[in-house]
């Protein structure tokens, strides 16, 4: 249970072979998070979710997953503001709730990233093989991902895609920022694009009904593809209707992440007490405006139960018969993926560069580069690694996994935000979360529940995970774990 001082922390980045440069400003960050957080997520969740759990009412389930994110977000700002260092709610933790619980939340959040990462290039490739198609260009099957029939395949875009993106961070922040705010404009054009060229085709008849009735799953087998919730309680499982609402809030949840992800980047930021605040919650409200948006117009172009499943807000134009909007948006939204699949990554390898700096993982990761200023080994470490598993993966279970790692970091740090407030009442804090203990409780509540809307193998899934990480703590990070060793670098100061 030691703490990290928020001072060692912060005193921390100041070592120059370890510490990252400072170039981001709040207008930077609410990019780089509406960068990664329009993604996957509504480019191709809503489609199937609003298909197979929740009909027109999939709007209702990205404004609750929104409020949710939001009550975590004011959480986040505040510990961001407060601890302005690289590796987000782990270095929150360490410095507020100790070091088991901050090794258990970094392991948690390598898996959120990495995993989802993995997710977003399978996404990423299956729109651009979609345009590869149009124009006459077929992959071989066994080059296209995880085929249904045989269950084998290998994704290369997606690796490629992968290893592209790593190089490109491991050369700097600098040039990829530049290439996000180029390429978060197309996505954001796009997704406004579907919002108001798809208003003109909408059908009333189509929003009839907006909630539909709830029905029993056709699935029989042993229920654990079920939410917990239901089963816990008892109930026959059932899709639609209200509780279908939140057993696809859980699901579309996908499309937020990533708000969390701009505070790992506190340290590269020029002032994080005013920014990193700015950042989050800027990033939060545009994208669960769009969200609503999109997903009411789509549901009004098309009956929900003709969505299809891999490019929904394209064939939504497709059957409104506008094949060129239709091109423009599978093109906007494989160049938009691209920049989600980057952000995960870079918060990822700043996730382990964090615990590798304080010693719990080999402190080789985090040397950074003597040129590039860049924490270039453990980015091409777990660069290497996620293509591999992109090249392998399937979707829509590893999505789920994503959701729960993320939303128990949510707990952590709302948890964190009392806690921190009860000890170091002292510390400067630029941005402070109201109504505390209110809303932190608020936040865990909510967080829990989206939870168990997931399925009981999620659950399952997500405990194996977490106990190889006990273990993997146990023998390595509890014993060379810098804090424990007494390594104190330099005189205390906040700067
Ligand atoms: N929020 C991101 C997405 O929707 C991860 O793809």
């Amino acid at each position: 249970m030691r703490t990290k001082s928020v001072e060692e922390s912060i005193l921390d980045t100041d070592d120059p072979e370890r510490g990252l440069k400072r170039t981001l400003s709040a207008l930077d960050l609410t990019v780089f998070g509406v960068g990664v957080v329009i993604g996957t997520g509504i480019f191709v969740l809503t489609g199937q979710v609003a298909r197979t759990t929740a009909g027109p009412s999939v709007a209702i389930s990205f404004a609750a997953a929104g409020a949710v994110c939001a009550l975590a977000a004011l959480c986040y700002a505040e510990f961001a503001s407060t601890v302005p260092v690289a590796g987000s709610a782990y270095t929150f933790a360490y410095a507020s709730l100790g070091e088991l619980p901050a090794w258990i939340i970094g392991w948690d959040l390598v898996l959120e990233l990495a995993l989802g990462c993995a997710v977003v290039a399978v996404g990423w490739s299956g729109y651009v093989r979609s345009l590869l198609d149009s124009i006459g260009w077929h992959l071989p099957q066994w080059l296209s991902g995880t085929s249904e029939e045989t269950g084998f395949g290998f994704d290369l875009l997606a690796c490629l895609l992968v290893l592209g993106l790593t190089a490109i961070l491991v050369v700097g922040m600098k040039l990829s920022a530049r290439v996000t705010s180029t390429v978060v404009a197309i996505k954001v054009g796009v997704v406004l694009l579907v919002i108001v060229a798809g208003a003109f085709f909408v059908t009333a008849d189509n929003y009839d009904p907006f909630i539909p009735p709830a029905q029993g799953t056709q699935d029989s087998g042993s229920g654990w593809a079920a939410p917990l919730v239901q089963l816990v309680s008892g109930y026959e499982p059932t899709t639609f209707g209200v509780m279908g609402i939140f057993t696809a809030a859980a699901v579309v949840f996908f499309a937020f992440i990533g708000f969390d992800v701009v505070a790992t980047a506190a340290e590269e930021t020029r002032n994080p007490q005013r920014d990193m605040p700015r950042g989050i919650l800027g990033s939060l409200v545009i994208c669960t405006v769009l969200y609503v948006a999109v997903s009411i117009v789509v549901t009004g172009m098309r009956k929900y139960t003709k969505l299809t499943v891999d490019a929904p807000l394209a064939d939504a134009f497709k059957a409104v018969d506008q094949p060129f909007w239709a091109g423009l948006i599978s093109f906007g939204a494989a160049v938009g993926l691209t920049t989600v699949c980057m952000i995960l990554l870079l918060g990822q390898s700043r996730v382990f560069f964090a615990m590798s700096r304080d010693g719990l993982l080999p402190r080789f990761f985090s040397r950074v580069h003597p040129r590039f200023g860049t924490p270039y080994r453990s980015t091409v470490l777990l660069g290497a690694v996620v293509a591999v598993v992109a090249g392998f993966v399937s979707l829509s279970e590893l999505a789920e996994l994503v959701n729960i790692g993320t939303l128990f970091a949510f707990v952590v740090v709302a948890l964190g935000v009392v806690l921190l407030r009860r000890n170091r009442p002292d510390l400067p804090r630029a941005f402070r979360a109201p109504l505390v203990p209110l809303l932190p409780s608020a936040s865990v509540l909510a967080s829990l529940w989206l939870m168990l809307n997931l399925p009981a193998e999620t659950w399952a899934r997500f405990g194996a995970w977490m106990a190889l990480g006990g273990v993997l703590y146990a023998v390595y990070g509890r014993r060379r774990s810098r804090l424990r060793r007494g390594e104190e670098p330099r005189p205390h100061h906040v700067p």
